[in-house]
């Protein structure tokens, strides 16, 4: 009888502490459910926050290496590689994209220019429709002050007039 006892005990003591093992293991775990970590949407802080991860670039100041980076994925197709209006496109054009390298042709065009060509497109400084407005693909202006630096840079040039 003192046996039987003594083994009850022993198995009773064992399960306990499987238990109590395995209860200690799940709330130990990390919760990884959907909506485990609340994110606390409503928050000024939080939004500011969001809109800065959906767009990291929000507050990117102008630079010339965003302007090549701009440059080589937005313009080399119609305006080449060396920015000199030889891009794979500018053979199927009726009107021959500008040589951004042309430093009497690019200093006789001003900053604002410039940014008024890349931002409405050629038909606003009345050029060729082929030259495409970027404004509304860019939705940041520091984009087309990066590219204006990228557009110096090519002709190693300055503007002669303000205008
Ligand atoms: C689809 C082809 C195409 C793409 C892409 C393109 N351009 Fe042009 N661009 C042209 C053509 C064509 C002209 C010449 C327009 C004319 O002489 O009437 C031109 C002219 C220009 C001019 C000179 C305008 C003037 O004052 O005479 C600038 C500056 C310019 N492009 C900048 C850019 C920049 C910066 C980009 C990239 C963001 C770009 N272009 C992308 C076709 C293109």
């Amino acid at each position: 009888m003192k046996r039987f006892i003594l083994v009850s005990l022993v198995l009773f003591g064992s399960i306990a502490a499987a238990t109590w093992a395995v209860c200690w293991a799940q709330e130990d775990a990390p919760s990884a459910g959907p909506g485990a970590q609340a994110t606390g949407a409503g928050h000024p802080e939080d939004a500011a926050r969001d809109r800065q991860a959906a767009d990291p670039e929000q507050n990117r100041q102008p630079s010339l290496e965003w302007g090549n980076e701009l440059y080589s994925h937005y313009c080399t197709p119609c305006h080449g590689v060396r920015g000199d209006g030889n891009g794979f496109n500018a053979p199927r054009l009726l009107v021959k994209p500008a040589n951004h390298t042309d430093a009497a042709f690019m200093s006789a065009r001003s900053d604002q220019k410039l940014f008024d060509t890349i931002n409405l497109g050629g038909v606003e400084v009345a050029k060729s429709t082929l030259m495409p407005p970027w404004g509304a693909a860019f939705d940041n202006d520091n984009k087309i002050r990066s590219l204006i630096l990228k557009l110096r840079d090519l002709c190693q040039c300055q503007a002669k007039k303000s205008w």
